[in-house]
């Protein structure tokens, strides 16, 4: 998967590393990304999953001076995208096109530790909505794996040399 692909089904997402046989399979129902969409009652439940994620990310001292003043439009993309991406048809795409969430990103100093933040606060927010527990996996899962796609930037200790000591 790149983080510029709206669209689940052609990645090794459902791959299943069936494991050491003396270890017992995680008992949760099977359940293909194309169907999370419906599986949580469309749209709606991707709203309150956002509405719950900005909430966060308005408390977040890292996150939000990188947001803008008004916090809308955003909500508004990354629900749209959310849903577009678990199944629910190009709603999305309609709107905004191509994801291209890289470049989308670009302007932003996503550091490792800005990523984390994104990561737990969405993670955070999934805790929340009383998902079954098949859709909480498939959501985690995919944020673990989404969220350093798009980190750009190392901090600034890392792009600093150090000082150099006398010889
Ligand atoms: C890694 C940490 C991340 C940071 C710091 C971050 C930050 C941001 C910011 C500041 C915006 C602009 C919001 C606005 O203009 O109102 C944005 C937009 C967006 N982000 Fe992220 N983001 C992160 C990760 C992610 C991830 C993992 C996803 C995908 C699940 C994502 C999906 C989106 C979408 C769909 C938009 C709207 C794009 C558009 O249509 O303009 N972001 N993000």
């Amino acid at each position: 998967m790149t983080s510029d692909d709206a669209s689940p089904g052609h990645d090794d997402r459902t791959a299943v590393d069936p494991g050491p046989a003396d270890v017992p399979a995680p008992d949760l129902p099977e359940l293909q990304p194309h169907q999370v969409f419906d599986r949580v009652g469309g749209l709606p439940a991707f709203e309150a999953l956002v509405e719950s994620f900005y909430a966060r990310v308005e408390q977040d001292e890292l996150l939000r001076p990188m947001y803008p003043e008004d916090l809308e439009p955003g909500k508004r993309h990354l629900t749209l995208f959310l849903a577009q991406y678990w199944g629910g048809g190009n709603l999305y795409g309609d709107e905004r096109g191509h994801p291209r969430l890289r470049m989308r990103h670009a302007p932003f100093p996503i550091t490792p530790e800005a990523a984390l933040h994104w990561a737990e606060n969405m993670a955070a927010a999934i805790g929340e909505q009383d998902f079954p527990p098949e859709v909480d996996a498939l959501l985690l899962g995919y944020v673990g794996r989404a969220t350093p796609t798009l980190i750009n930037q190392l901090p600034d200790e890392v792009r600093t040399l150090p000082e150099r000591g006398a010889r």
